[in-house]
């Protein structure tokens, strides 16, 4: 274990540090010589309720191993009171692990408005306050690392998650504009997409599958991305879980390049619609469409080839 990235002198943030993947974060960097800000509402996994405990627990336990550990209990929707939390215990804050979630599961038919404003609050605001209240020291002192949790949820969908998918791919916009803002004072932020044995699947997941799916697996990535040997990656997205690190990119079709006129229409689309969705020759883009480089590519296309007619005959259309 002689290589071991330390955390010596870093005061880190983790945001839900109560139990599940804040709890095995918080442990971890306390292991390795960091100050930790252990928050946690303590509330159930739908987000009723409150208790000072799940914080308290796991601040003893990390005391007891002799490492630096305080408390804080305030939702992460007040994030400038966590974060007053570690500037008055420790003098500052260097990592900001924006890990707390809760669900509430629900098809989109039965959802009910409390239900996605809860889940929006928890998870896009509560993350935005927490950064928020960091980022002016982080830019001050020229130093600052961000972990932002969305979810395969996120990336993918999830039956009966409308609410936690919103929420979820909102953390992927947030971080990439995070790091991109960031980037000149020193500040990188990542967002990962984990998956763990905890409170929250341990209802939908076979024992076996929970069993390979310890939190401590997901930690290592996250240790490594906020360390200092991480020279690479700022508003990157992990899949993370069970051993397997991998990271995810877009992808964009080569794309069929269609004349503007009159005679660019949804037949005409239609006509293109193999090339527009080839993927056989992809782009992994890091931002919009060079559209004055394609500007310059549409002089001089012909008027657009119609395809099938496409109608709405009988529709009733919202615009
Ligand atoms: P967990 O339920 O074990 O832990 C979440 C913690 O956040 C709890 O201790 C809870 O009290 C705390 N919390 C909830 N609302 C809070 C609030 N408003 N303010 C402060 N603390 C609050 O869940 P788990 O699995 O450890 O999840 C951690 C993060 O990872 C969440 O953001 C979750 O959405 C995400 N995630 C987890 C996956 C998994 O497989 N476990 C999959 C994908 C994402």
């Amino acid at each position: 274990m002689g290589n071991e990235i330390r955390y010596d002198g870093k005061v880190v943030v983790v945001t839900g540090a109560g139990g599940g993947l804040g709890r095995a974060y918080a442990l971890y960097f306390a292991e390795r010589g960091a100050s930790v800000v252990v928050n946690d509402l303590g509330g159930s996994f739908k987000g009723e309720g409150n208790d000072t405990r799940a914080a308290d627990v796991v601040v003893e336990e990390i005391k007891k191993k002799g490492g630096k550990a305080v408390a804080n209990y305030d939702s992460v929707e007040y994030g400038e009171k966590i974060i007053e939390t570690a500037v008055k215990a420790f003098g500052s804050v260097h990592i900001l692990i924006n890990n707390a979630g809760i669900l509430r599961d629900i098809s989109f038919k039965n959802m009910k408005d409390a239900d996605w404003d809860l889940i929006t609050k928890v998870h896009i605001e509560g993350s935005y306050k927490c950064a928020k209240a960091a980022w002016p020291i982080f830019r001050k002192q020229k130093y600052g690392r961000i972990i932002n949790t969305a979810s395969a949820a996120g990336l993918f969908g999830s039956f009966g998650q409308t609410n936690y998918s919103a929420a979820k791919l909102a953390m992927v916009g947030f971080t990439e504009t995070l790091a991109k803002e960031g980037a000149k004072y020193n500040i990188v932020s990542n967002v990962i997409a984990p998956i763990a044995a905890s409170r929250m699947t341990e209802t939908v997941m076979p024992p076996e599958l929970l069993a390979a799916l310890k939190p401590d697996f997901v930690v290592p990535l996250v240790g490594y991305l906020v360390s200092d040997a991480n020279k690479t990656e700022n508003g990157a997205i992990f899949e993370v879980g069970g051993g397997h690190v991998a990271k995810l990119r877009w992808e964009r079709s080569s794309g069929a390049l269609l004349k503007c006129d009159d005679s660019l229409t949804a037949s005409a689309v239609l006509a293109r619609w193999a090339e527009a969705t080839d993927f056989k020759n992809p782009q992994y883009p890091e931002g919009p469409n060079d559209f004055l480089g394609l500007l310059e590519q549409a002089k001089n296309l012909p008027r657009n080839a119609q395809g099938p007619e496409v109608s709405f005959k009988d529709k009733v259309v919202l615009v």
